[in-house]
C-alpha cells in the first residue's frame, strides 16, 4: 500500500474507486485500520461520546483533540489523517488558524474538518490560504445538535436540500478539498457528489457518495444506546476486529455498503 494524500483521494473519485474512512482515537485501532487498508482516518470529535462517555460532542476540547490526534499519528503510516476541530474552536478565522495549526503541528494531522456552510466560507478561505487543507461537514452537524433539536435527517424538503447543495458548492469554491455529508437523503447526496469535483464522504447519505465513513466503535457493535439507521455492525461472523474492519473496507469498495436499509429517502 502506498501513502494516501488528498491528491490520491481526488484520483480515486475521478476513477470511481470508493474511498474508505473510519474514525480512530488511538494508535492500536489505527494499526488495525491501516492493516485493513483504510484510505483515510478521522479523529472525530465523536470521541466525546464514544471514548469519554459524554452526551454530545460539545464538551470536547482542543487539547483533547490534539492528544488523540497525536496518539493516532503514532500508529499511522499510509492513510490520510484528518482531525476534527471541536465545538467553538473555530468561531473566527483567527481562532480557526490557531486550532488547526495545533492539530497539524502538535497532532500530526494532514487535514482539519469543520462543520458548517455559508457561515464558514471566510474561515475555509483563510485556512486554505495558509496551507491548511479543509474537509467541510454538511447535513447533520452534531455540534449544532441543540440548534437542530436532535440528531435528525437534514435536507428532506426542497428548500433545505437546495441550501445544502449551494453550501457544498460554495465550500468547494472557498477551497475545501473534501466534504463529509451526514444524514441526508441518498438522492441529494448523489447529486452533490456528482456536481462537486472534491471527494464527498457519506455517513447515512447513501451508496452514491465517493466514499463512506463510520465511527469505528459503531461498526464493531460496541456503541451503547440506540443504533442509528446508517450503522452496520460488521462484527457478527467476522471472528476478529481485524476481519470486521477488512469486511467494512471490502463492502464499501464493492458498493455493498451502505444499502437502502442504511440510507434515507
Ligand atoms: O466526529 C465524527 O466521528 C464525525 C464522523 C461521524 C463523520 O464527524
Amino acid at each position: 500500500m502506498s501513502r494516501k494524500t488528498i491528491a490520491t483521494l481526488m484520483q480515486m473519485k475521478m476513477e470511481g474507486e470508493k474511498i474508505t474512512m473510519l474514525t480512530s482515537y488511538d494508535a492500536s485501532f489505527t494499526r488495525v485500520l491501516e492493516a485493513a487498508g483504510v484510505d483515510s482516518i478521522l479523529v472525530g470529535d465523536s470521541l466525546g461520546m464514544v471514548v469519554q462517555g459524554q452526551e454530545s460532542t460539545l464538551p470536547v476540547s482542543v487539547d483533547e483533540m490534539v492528544y488523540h490526534t497525536r496518539c493516532v499519528a503514532r500508529g499511522r503510516h499510509e492513510s490520510l489523517l484528518i482531525a476534527d476541530m471541536p465545538f467553538m474552536s473555530y468561531g473566527s478565522a483567527e481562532q480557526a488558524l490557531s486550532t488547526a495549526s495545533r492539530l497539524m503541528k502538535e497532532g500530526g494531522a494532514h487535514m482539519v474538518k469543520l462543520e458548517g456552510g455559508a457561515s464558514q466560507l471566510e474561515t475555509v478561505r483563510q485556512l486554505t490560504m495558509n496551507g491548511i487543507p479543509v474537509c467541510a461537514h454538511l447535513g447533520l452537524q452534531p455540534q449544532s445538535v441543540h440548534k437542530l433539536g436532535g440528531y435528525r435527517v437534514q435536507g428532506k424538503d426542497q428548500e433545505s436540500a437546495r441550501e445544502i447543495k449551494e453550501d457544498a458548492m460554495a465550500l468547494e469554491a472557498a477551497g475545501a478539498q473534501m466534504l463529509v455529508l451526514e444524514c441526508v437523503p441518498s438522492v441529494l447526496a448523489a447529486e452533490i457528489s456528482r456536481v462537486l469535483s472534491i471527494p464527498v464522504i457519506g455517513i447515512g447519505a447513501g451508496v452514491d457518495c465517493d466514499g463512506q465513513v463510520l465511527v469505528v466503535y459503531d461498526m464493531l457493535g460496541i456503541t451503547s444506546g440506540r443504533k442509528p439507521r446508517f450503522v452496520k455492525d460488521f462484527m457478527p461472523g467476522a471472528g476478529s476486529v481485524q476481519a470486521a474492519v477488512s469486511a467494512y473496507v471490502q463492502a464499501v469498495k464493492e458498493k455493498r455498503f451502505p444499502t437502502e436499509e442504511h440510507s434515507f429517502q
